[in-house]
Parts: C-alpha cells; structure tokens; sequence
C-alpha cells in the first residue's frame, strides 16, 4: 500500500477470523517496532511478548473478567509491549510508538488490528503471568497490539481523519 491509503485506512478491529497470521507478515510487523523513536533508549529498550499459543490468549483475554467479555476480541495475536521504568511518563510513551508503528505495519500488510490497553494494565498486577509470559522483572507491560484476518470490513478515508488532516495529505 502506498503510505497515504495505510494511514487511512487504519481502524480498530475487534472482531477476528481463525486464519493464522503468516510468519512472514509477523516478522515484519516485530520489525516496524524495531523501527519505533525510543526516548532514551541506552537506559533501557521496551520488550515484545508475542503470544499465538491460544491458551495463553485465552487467559490474558479474561484477565478483566467474565463481565467484561473478552478483551482481546479473539485475536490470535497479541502482541505485548513491556518497558522499562526510566523517566515518569517515558516508558507509556515509548509504548505507544512501538504500538503504532506495528499498528501501521500490520495495516499496510492487510492485518486487522487494535491498540489495547486494557489487557496490559489487568496484567500488571499479575506476577505469576508476567513472569509466565517471559516479561522481564524490571519491565512494565504497558500496551499490546492485537491482530489477526479482521471480519470487519475497513472503511478507507473516515471523515475523521479526513477533517484532521485534509490540508497535510494532498
Ligand atoms: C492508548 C490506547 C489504548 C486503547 N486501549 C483500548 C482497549 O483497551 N480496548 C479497546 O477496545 N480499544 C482500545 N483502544 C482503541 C480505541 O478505542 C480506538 O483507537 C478509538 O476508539 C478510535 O477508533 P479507531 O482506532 O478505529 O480509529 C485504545 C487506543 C489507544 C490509542
């Protein structure tokens, strides 16, 4: 896709098929987050979880509980952002560039996806997971990005975006 139709045609999907995710298009999304502005990051880089074992995704779907339903939406990828804790507020945002960057990569390669905290902040009190999920000890899960064949279809040009940015894109 050319950049301008990925950014467009970005949205939330929450709703997944059972079509595994390739390999492929996996790797290249890890690496879009490679490619995330990090503030410092000699003090520490974030850490990828990349959970497709449906048990797991299973558990970290009920961590906010029966009522909640599921908060991962059936994805068979999530993938989890852990920072370290370096400067107040560095770790969120450092998250929230890795998040995004995999958000657009996962778009321009035909992937529904959806930035979720929820999952995260219910994970953060949850040591036994943590550490079942590999999640360092001095790192935070802080945001995750859930993704998979999307059943929604995905409307490209919202009025939103459009309003936003109509004088910065053509
Ligand atoms: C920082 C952040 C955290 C979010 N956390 C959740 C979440 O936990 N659960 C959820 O369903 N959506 C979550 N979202 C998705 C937003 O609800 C969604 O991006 C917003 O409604 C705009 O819709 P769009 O992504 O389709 O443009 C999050 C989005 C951001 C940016």
């Amino acid at each position: 896709m050319e950049f301008k139709e990925t950014m467009l045609s970005r949205k939330s999907c929450r709703e997944f098929t059972d079509q595994a995710v390739e390999a492929e298009k996996l790797e290249k999304v890890i690496t879009a987050a490679s490619m995330a502005p990090l503030g410092m990051p000699k003090a520490g880089k974030p850490h990828l979880t990349v959970v497709i074992n449906k048990d797991m995704l299973k558990t970290l779907g009920g961590l906010a509980g029966p009522e909640r339903g599921d908060i991962i939406y059936g994805a068979p990828v999530l993938i989890i952002v852990s920072c370290p804790v370096t400067a107040p507020g560095l770790a969120e945002m450092n998250a929230a560039c890795v998040v995004e960057m995999m958000s657009l990569a996962a778009t321009d390669l035909g992937l529904g996806n959806i930035y979720l905290y929820g999952v995260t902040a219910a994970l953060q009190h949850n040591d036994a997971l943590k550490a079942e999920l590999g999640i360092p000890e001095n790192c935070i899960p802080l945001s995750a990005l859930a993704l998979g064949y999307g059943t929604e279809h995905v409307t490209v040009c919202k009025s939103f975006t459009k309003t936003l940015t109509e004088n910065r894109i053509d």
